[in-house]
């Protein structure tokens, strides 16, 4: 694996760092103190080509790779974590399975609105009792003519009430359990989908997330994504690459932690010297950085394997796992150092601990993720 980037690589970065820094970090305070879905950020990733990242120019994606979505992902959500899953959600749960399960022509009339992010993507796996244990799915779709008809209701859909397109997993034939599972895309503004109040969360509150009811909502069977009964590995590789995107995330909530710690260990003074100057807060300092430049080789090792059409269930998993608990140690800490300040609104530190907790609980848990690899030590991998 080389750490090197390409020219590509490297000028997107730039160009992603100038924005984050410029237009997304002076604003992602008032967005998380008013809950405010950053709408007008949104707009401007479309046109940086940041909501179809490894899409295909000939669906209208910035045609980059997995090493360059983790790149842009870790500086947009160390600017604003809320906008980052946004794009994530887009980029890794909606694009991603689209573009290797979709047909032709689902690629032209679903994928490519959505890459060149006209139309915003969110992903209905989640159920009220099927969060962890997702095979244990109870919407239904029945087949109906050439069609089917969906019941059923979807849980802490994040993108949920702006949403344009949605990819929804489905119970067809519940005797066969996982084997039961199909896939749909489908139209957010159909008739019979409708939204639930906005959740109400601890972090990431610029991200919306809400319950998706389904009520008699008629799809035609060319929504199907994938062959009926295969929704589940739809679903499941879809998560291999979420992970590395969130574990992108954990990183760049980690990098604005550390940063923003290490600075105020810099200025602030206690007993007659800088905070920095006292070890105890200079190897909190020290096993920070350390950590998150573990998680980052971690997450790129992952990326670098999706690039390569690797199998990457298990390093992904590693990533977002690894990267998840960093972020929420490294906030922990961070907010520790700031001490008072570290408590009150005024300081960033307070918000990244906020945020830094659902890394360790969408796209699978860190005990989910703990039981992947153990299972990956079990099969025999391609
Ligand atoms: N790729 C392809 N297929 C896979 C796979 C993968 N990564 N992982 C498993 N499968 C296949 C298996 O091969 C198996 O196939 P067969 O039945 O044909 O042999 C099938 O799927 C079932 O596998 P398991 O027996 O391992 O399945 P399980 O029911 O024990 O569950 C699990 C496995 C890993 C616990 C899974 O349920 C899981 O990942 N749970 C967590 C769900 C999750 O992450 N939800 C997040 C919601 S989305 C979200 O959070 C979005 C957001 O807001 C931002």
């Amino acid at each position: 694996m080389d750490l090197s980037l390409s020219d590509v690589q490297q000028a997107l970065l730039d160009t992603v760092r100038q924005f984050a820094i410029r237009e997304v970090k002076p604003l992602a305070a008032a967005l998380d103190r008013e809950h405010r879905f950053p709408a007008e950020l949104v707009a401007r990733m479309a046109e940086l080509g940041l909501m179809g990242i490894e899409v295909p120019e000939a669906y209208d994606g910035a045609d980059l790779d997995p090493i360059a979505y983790v790149l842009a992902m870790e500086e947009v959500s160390a600017a604003c974590a809320s906008t980052g899953v946004i794009m994530s959600v887009n980029n890794s749960l909606v694009c991603d399975p689209l573009l290797k399960f979709a047909t032709e022509a689902q690629k032209q009339q679903w994928l490519r609105p959505l890459a060149r992010g006209e139309k915003l993507g969110c992903f209905m796996l989640s159920e009220p009792n099927a969060g962890s244990d997702a095979a244990a799915q109870k919407t239904r779709a029945i087949k109906d003519g050439d069609g089917y008809v969906i019941q059923g209701v979807k849980n802490w859909i994040t993108n949920g009430p702006q949403a344009d397109t949605g990819i929804l997993f489905t119970m067809t034939e519940p005797e066969k359990g996982n084997h039961g599972i199909t896939a749909f895309i489908v139209d957010m503004h159909g008739e019979g989908v409708t939204r639930g109040p906005k959740d109400d969360k601890l972090g990431i509150r610029a991200s919306h997330s809400c319950q998706i009811f389904f009520t008699d909502h008629r799809v035609s069977a060319d929504q199907v994504l994938g062959e009926p009964g295969k929704g589940f590995k739809v679903a499941m590789s879809t998560l291999d690459c979420g992970r590395i995107g969130i574990a992108a995330q954990a990183l760049g909530i980690a990098r604005a932690a550390f940063e923003a710690a290490a600075e105020y260990a810099g200025d602030r003074q206690t007993f007659g010297k800088r905070i920095i100057d006292h070890q105890a807060i200079g190897f909190m300092l020290a096993d920070m950085l350390m950590e998150i430049d573990a998680a980052r080789l971690l997450t790129l090792r992952a990326a670098w394997m999706k690039s390569r059409k690797l199998n990457h269930t298990r390093e992904s998993a590693m990533a977002k796992l690894f990267a998840s608990e960093t972020a929420n140690k490294v906030a922990k800490n961070a907010l520790q150092i700031f001490g008072g300040n570290g408590y009150v609104t005024e300081y960033p530190a307070e918000r990244h601990f906020r945020d830094a907790k659902i890394t360790e609980i969408y796209e699978g848990t860190s005990e989910i993720q703990r039981l992947v690899i153990a299972a990956s030590l079990l099969k025999s991998r391609k």
